[in-house]
């Protein structure tokens, strides 16, 4: 089985990222033939910052890397690193229905909040198929606002088969992580870039720590019980202690007694705790240089042997070989 998935270096991962995208990630390469890819053509319909790119690129390999991805299981590699993939989306430009493209709410939302309505921001969801299709992918694991593109991907697979033979391409499941697990922002509400509430993994101990003690809260009094709905403090803390210190914090919010200074000096300690040996694997790759470009470097080389496999054979079906 072929699980496969991409991630867009947008920036400084957080802590909503690690529970949500790359946790799961690790997990699932124990569980199939995982290939990982950084989606850096997809992220030139945001942006248009070269060093930033590179930039993101690079630290989102070293990030991903020191959460536990294992280069040895996972096929890791940056999308443009396979050009193929533009060909394959060009030849199922030519299947897409329009309608199929006008439909997408990720690209109205896009232009809504102000990123310019570009060709390849409207086109986005078939390099998005073409990433998915190029690698035979079986599974594909996304956060629920790519479901859509998901449904895109199997349509035009479906067309694909109709159009030039059963067998051109793989048809993928999605397997849409239920939200259940949606991280909280420092604010309350969901973290994310956009609503600038996030916790970084990685970064410096005294800032980050900062961040975490004007977590804002009520006024309710030391000696008083605390609410418990709706505490990201709570929420955070879950995700990183243990199961017993996360009852006695429960258990010290509903009887009263403890202020939230000390709630939040907890959390600090246990959100340091739980990222430690990431970080520390995370110094080690950055002591190397040449590791991080040798791993893009072998995923590279392993997946294009694959892409090739897929696109001769669609090469063959469409009549361009
Ligand atoms: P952001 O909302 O910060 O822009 P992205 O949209 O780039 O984050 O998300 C990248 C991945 O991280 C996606 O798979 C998404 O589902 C996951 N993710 C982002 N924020 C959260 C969160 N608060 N809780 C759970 N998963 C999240
Ligand atoms: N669009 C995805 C996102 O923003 C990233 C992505 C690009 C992707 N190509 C993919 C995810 C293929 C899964 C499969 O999160």
């Amino acid at each position: 089985m072929r699980i496969l998935t991409g991630l867009q270096p947008s920036g400084k991962l957080h802590v909503g990222n690690y529970f949500g995208a790359m946790e799961p990630a690790v997990r699932l390469q124990e569980q199939g033939e995982a290939f990982y890819f950084i989606a850096d053509y997809h992220a030139m319909t945001s942006s248009h910052d070269a060093a930033a790119l590179r930039e993101n690129v690079r630290g989102l390999a070293v990030d991903f890397l020191a959460c536990g991805l294992d280069p040895s299981r996972a096929v890791f590699f940056r999308q443009s690193a396979v050009p193929e993939v533009n060909e394959l989306a060009w030849i199922l430009s030519t299947v897409c229905p329009m309608g199929l493209l006008n439909k997408c709410h990720s690209y109205k939302d896009k232009v809504a909040q102000g990123i310019a309505p570009s060709h390849g921001l409207f086109a986005y969801p078939v390099l998005m198929a073409a990433d998915i299709l190029l690698y035979d992918s079986n599974q594909v694991p996304v956060g629920k606002d790519q479901k859509q593109h998901l449904e895109v991907t199997r349509d035009l697979a479906v067309k694909m088969n109709e159009t030039f033979g059963e067998g051109t391409v793989v048809l993928p499941e999605s397997i849409i992580r239920d939200d259940t697990a949606v991280v909280p922002g420092l604010d309350g509400r969901k973290m994310s870039k956009s609503y600038g509430n996030t916790l970084p993994i990685f970064g410096d101990e005294k800032p980050l720590r900062k961040m975490i003690m004007r977590i804002q809260t009520d006024s309710t009094p030391v000696e008083e019980p605390k609410p418990t709905e709706d505490s990201s403090i709570l929420a955070l803390y879950k995700l990183f202690a243990s199961e017993g210190d996360y009852q006695t914090m429960l258990a010290d919010h509903q009887n009263g007694g403890v202020g939230y200074g000390d709630f939040k000096k907890r959390l600090a300690d246990a959100y340091w705790d739980f990222f430690a040996p990431m970080r520390a694997r995370r110094d080690e790759i950055l002591a190397d240089p040449g590791y991080v470009d040798q791993v893009l470097a072998d995923g590279a080389a392993r997946a294009r042997v694959e892409a090739a496999k897929v696109l001769s054979r669609v090469r063959k079906a469409t009549g361009l070989a």
